[in-house]
């Protein structure tokens, strides 16, 4: 069994550090929405998953990453412009993301990170966070890596940042082999440009618990966790035929019964995990209701209190008329 820095290794054998000539890189990735959830692993530290997922990636909502070499002797992180405490949990995961890579360079680093979205809130955060770290590092030390072997990268960041490493629908396939170079995002051909997305901000601040620690306690304490992979089987085979076929409401049927199982199954867990808030369960009576009155409106929910909601554009007024302040979200808007 490797571990990550051994996986490191096998993808940067034979490498040459070439520091790109002005030592400044900057990347950009979206951040992705699962439709079918990812949501337990068989390898903790390679962050390898128990389910193959699908997502869309959010275009041009994302986190913007710069890397330079810093003036001070030690690292430097930075979010939002703002100087990251070194004791924090998001300076603590940097820090040990980077070590993956120490043994190709010793330089400290500077490290810019613009988010558009709120961090470990359930919006993803570090899904962009880590893809956008993985293609700036690619650059800044020249290691000329392939979209596959970065998603394979940015998943020892974080799982779900494989998948950001492109546009549109993407399918992590789960893979099998312990050392997981087979376990990465795989862009999806089709595309929609109808469909619309909606980020509903119940809270931005932090998560009580992050979904590592939460999948953890779920698979090893949910008595519902049995049938979740089942599940996620039937709901990976009927999402594709929907995006295959452009069924808008089988694609939001099954995003929003696969969050909810996936929700359901925190909550059998002990102890229990709840990520929803009084408000976040009003907005989904909401949707409800709505869709009981005509209204082809889904959502989907992360591990946070925010909701995502699923439309089409010919209902885009109304959505933003019942829900004022939803941030609209065109994910192939490069498409129309
Ligand atoms: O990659 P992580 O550890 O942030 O976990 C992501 C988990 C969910 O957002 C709830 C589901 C998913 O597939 O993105």
């Amino acid at each position: 069994m490797k571990n990550a820095q051994e996986v490191v290794a096998t993808l940067l054998a034979g490498k040459k550090v070439t520091m790109i000539n002005n030592n400044v890189a900057t990347a950009f990735a979206p951040t992705n929405i699962a439709l079918v959830k990812y949501w337990g692993k068989r390898n903790s530290e390679l962050n390898l998953p128990l389910t193959s997922s699908i997502s869309l990636s959010l275009a041009s909502i994302g986190t913007l990453t710069q890397i330079s070499v810093s003036d001070t002797a030690h690292d430097i992180f930075l979010l939002n412009d703002n100087l990251v405490d070194p004791t924090s949990e998001f300076s603590q995961k940097l820090t040990h993301y980077l070590s993956l890579f120490r043994p190709y360079f010793d330089a400290p680093l500077k490290i810019a990170t613009t988010n558009h979205l709120p961090v470990a809130a359930g919006f993803a955060s570090s899904a962009s966070g880590f893809a956008a770290l993985a293609l700036a590092l690619n650059q800044f030390l020249g290691f000329d890596l392939t979209a596959t072997q970065l998603s394979i990268l940015a998943r020892l960041g974080s799982g779900s940042a494989c998948r950001s490493l492109w546009n549109g629908f993407v399918k992590w396939e789960m893979g099998n082999q312990d050392e997981g170079m087979d376990s990465h995002g795989i862009p999806l051909a089709m595309t929609w440009p109808e469909l619309r997305l909606g980020l509903l901000t119940v809270s931005s601040q932090e998560k009580p618990i992050s979904s590592r620690k939460a999948m953890q306690c779920t698979v090893e304490t949910s008595t519902l966790y049995s049938a979740w992979p089942k599940q996620v089987d039937n709901d990976l085979a009927n999402m594709l035929a929907a995006i295959q076929d452009q069924d808008f409401l089988t694609l939001g049927t099954v995003a929003e019964q696969n969050a909810l199982a996936m929700h359901a199954t925190m909550l059998s867990s002990w102890p229990p995990i709840l990520y929803w808030q009084g408000e976040t369960l009003a907005l989904v009576q909401k949707i409800w209701r709505l869709r009981n009155e005509g209204l082809p409106l889904y959502f989907t929910q992360d591990a946070g209190p925010n909701l995502k909601l699923l439309f089409l554009e010919k209902d885009s007024e109304v959505v933003q008329r019942e829900f004022p302040g939803v941030g609209l979200v065109v994910p192939f808007a490069e498409a129309q």
